[in-house]
């Protein structure tokens, strides 16, 4: 049975925090929310706990984990040859949703399970449940607390849903503020290279890490035969079960929900105001306020959920400027539809019968 405890999460009840944090230490799985996306943690320091994750979410052997860890001394208990500019930035920026891959402290087992990386990434998560936790367990090992492949856990009915009965505990602290995951910084290369956009901007990080590379690939899911500098890029990511492509422009979205008219098994993903627009020619799922891309960001990975629960066939999304966040968002977006941008009417018929209505 999977304990299920409710948690203040600005002001987390301490009975609570023991509990998980006994569970983390005897080798157990706890979920906790993050200011990301909710996480499904062990100790970083056991193998054998570390193991289970992989099993329970049935994730790829070679995608490592992020460590979590609460005061800045954990860093160096974790890995080694920190850079100065990091240990100067981490002061600034930590707590907070950006995480930094490293050289792997010898002292502690890699945290994937198949290549033994001397890299190891880490951060330190803004959310008073998180870190409260770590400061009785110790450094925890937590990917995002979904099945590999399924969009995040945002709210803790999601990670009920994925993990029935598999884990030991949930934290559930509500939905998580950023509803996307945290921006990863390779900080074994010059310049810096981002392997995943998220919640904290490059613009921002920027003025304290520099220049900072953003990769051609970043936003498609790599070959077979690449080899990826993130294992985690290699796999289609966040997705819904229906099929999902991309609105080239706004003006072809509102052109296809006309031709869409009152079939029922295609859903349109879109800000409120396009929503608005559209009215009732065809079912539209509202994302949030074209003015605050935060909101679209926060209600992503929940409306590909809402999607599999209303059993759409096939879904279209409206494109995002990729700016600021809308980086991140795009980059969930393009994963989620593998890269799939319809760009004219012809195009979404096809895909229409590619998706067999
Ligand atoms: O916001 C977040 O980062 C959330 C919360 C729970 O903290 N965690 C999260 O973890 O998104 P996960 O495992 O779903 O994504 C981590 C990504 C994976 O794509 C993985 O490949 C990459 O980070 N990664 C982890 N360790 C790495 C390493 N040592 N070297 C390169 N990439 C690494
Ligand atoms: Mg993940």
């Amino acid at each position: 049975m999977t304990r299920i405890l409710k948690i203040n999460p600005l002001n987390p009840e301490m009975e609570k925090i023991r509990k998980a944090a006994a569970v983390i230490r005897s080798g157990g799985l706890v979920v906790f929310p993050t200011e990301t996306v909710y996480g499904i943690g062990a100790d970083a320091f056991n193998a054998d706990a570390c193991a289970r994750v992989f099993e329970v979410k049935n994730r790829p052997m070679d995608n490592p984990m992020i460590v979590h860890i609460s005061d800045l001394d954990q860093l160096h208990d974790v890995a080694a040859d920190i850079p100065k500019k990091v240990e100067d930035a981490v002061k600034i920026l930590w707590p907070g949703p950006v995480t930094f891959v490293l050289k792997r402290n010898p002292h502690m087992p890699p945290t994937e399970r198949r290549t033994m990386l001397d890299l190891i990434s880490v951060r330190m998560p803004a959310h008073p449940v998180a870190l409260r936790l770590i400061e009785l367990s110790g450094p925890i090992a937590a990917p995002s607390a979904n099945i590999s492949t399924k969009p995040s856990g945002t709210r803790a009915e999601h990670v009920e849903k994925d993990f029935n009965n598999r884990i030991e505990m949930i934290l559930d602290g509500g939905d998580t503020a950023f509803g996307l995951e945290s921006t990863i910084i390779d900080t074994t290369v010059e310049p810096y290279a981002v392997l995943r956009p998220g919640a904290f901007t490059l613009i921002e990080l920027q003025k304290f890490l520099g220049e900072i590379r953003v990769p051609d690939s970043i936003n498609r899911s790599l070959k077979d035969d690449e080899i990826p500098k993130a294992p985690g890029m290699k796999y289609r990511h966040y997705a819904p079960d229906c099929r999902l492509a991309v609105a080239d422009s706004k003006e072809l979205l509102l052109s296809i929900t006309g031709r869409a008219k009152e079939n029922k098994k295609i859903a349109f993903l879109c800000s409120n105001e396009m929503a608005d627009s559209i009215g009732n020619n065809a079912i539209t799922i509202r994302l949030g306020s074209e003015r605050n891309l935060y909101e679209i960001g926060k209600n992503l990975f929940d409306s590909f959920r809402r999607l599999d629960s209303m059993h759409i066939k096939c879904a279209i999304i409206q494109r995002f400027p990729e700016r600021g966040i809308g980086l991140a968002i795009m980059n969930r977006v393009m994963k989620a539809s593998d890269s799939n941008i319809i760009s004219s009417l012809g195009e979404f018929d096809a895909f229409l019968n590619g998706s067999g209505i």
